[in-house]
């Protein structure tokens, strides 16, 4: 998640047993090259990081991904395709995130150890598809493995995914909350008081949706929207807000990115306690399942 998955962060959700990864996205070579090093202290466990298709520094990304040999790498926003075989050889596995069949597919034909479909719950940039809807269409049609996103906070979340074939799961909004996370407490607060109808979509009339909390630049942001500013003046609108909010803690006129499944985000915690919570609730559920065909 980009500007609050740091190497605490990552760390701490590799060292629970989860795969942390570190957002790249909007940060310079060197914040990179300084978190990927600062995580191999605090873990032995492997680690990935999140590389933006439509970052402008993603060439050089890629080449310090694969110097510092990081265990995998997620890429979304863009064409990963140049990229697969560079990392690969390096030995790290690539995990594109798509949002329809299509794309799974291609990013399965061109040699992805996995796919990642993000459905349009997810908090940040959002597809068409909503999870189920990936999980019913991608599943049948790819080999590789598939890491469902989108909406799952909870093990009854993890177990649904499970059960549908998925083999394991992506969280982005349920670790916004995680002691580690960067996030600024103003905006863990407003997560924490935000109900699931507080959700809301900027941009996706413009083909360009991003999801977060309603709020002042929302509302803004919104309004313009509908009374077709161009895409250039939305774009110079909302340059910055994501930072604005997560890093500054400006809650009103910075957009808080989050995803739909607000009503239980509500404790922060350490990111250990999340996923053991997930766990032991996956576990409850999937052991209950048998149950519904007697
Ligand atoms: C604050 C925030 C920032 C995000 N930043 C990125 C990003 O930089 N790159 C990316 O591929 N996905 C990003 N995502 C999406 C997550 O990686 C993940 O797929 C998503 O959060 C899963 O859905 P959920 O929010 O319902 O848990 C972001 C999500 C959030 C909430």
């Amino acid at each position: 998640m980009a500007w609050v998955s740091e190497s605490r962060l990552a760390a701490a959700v590799s060292n629970a047993g989860g795969a942390g990864i570190i957002g790249s996205g909007g940060r310079s070579v060197e914040w990179v090259q300084d978190e990927i090093r600062a995580a191999k202290t605090l873990t032995t466990k492997p680690f990935g990081v999140n590389i933006v298709m439509l970052d402008r520094l993603k060439d050089e990304i890629v080449e310090l991904v694969c110097a510092e040999k990081v265990a995998f790498v997620t890429m979304g926003a863009g064409n990963p395709l140049p990229y697969i075989a560079k990392l690969q050889q390096a030995g790290i596995k690539v995990l594109p995130v798509v949002p329809s069949v299509k794309l799974a597919k291609r990013v399965e034909n061109a040699g992805a150890d996995a796919v990642v479909i993000e459905g349009m719950e997810c908090g940040g940039h959002i597809g068409t598809l909503t999870t189920m809807a990936l999980l019913s269409n991608v599943i049948p049609e790819v080999s590789i493995p598939v890491v469902a996103a989108g909406g799952i906070v909870d093990g009854r979340g993890m177990a649904a995914a499970l059960l549908m074939g998925a083999d394991g799961v992506q969280l982005g909004s349920r670790f916004l909350l995680a002691t580690e996370c960067a996030l600024h407490a103003n905006a863990k607060q407003r997560i924490i008081h935000a109900v699931d109808t507080d959700s809301v979509v900027t941009g996706y009339s413009r083909n360009h949706g991003v999801r977060g909390l309603r709020n002042q630049f929302a509302d803004k942001f919104l309004a313009m929207e509908k009374s077709g500013v161009p895409d250039e003046e939305l774009n110079n609108f909302a340059t910055g807000t994501n930072r604005m909010a997560a890093i500054e803690g400006d809650v009103d006129d910075g957009f808080v990115l989050v995803g739909q499944s607000l009503s239980r985000l509500n404790e922060i915690m350490p990111a250990d306690a999340i996923i053991k919570g997930i766990m032991a609730e996956t576990i409850e559920r999937l052991n209950a399942a048998p149950n519904l065909t007697k």
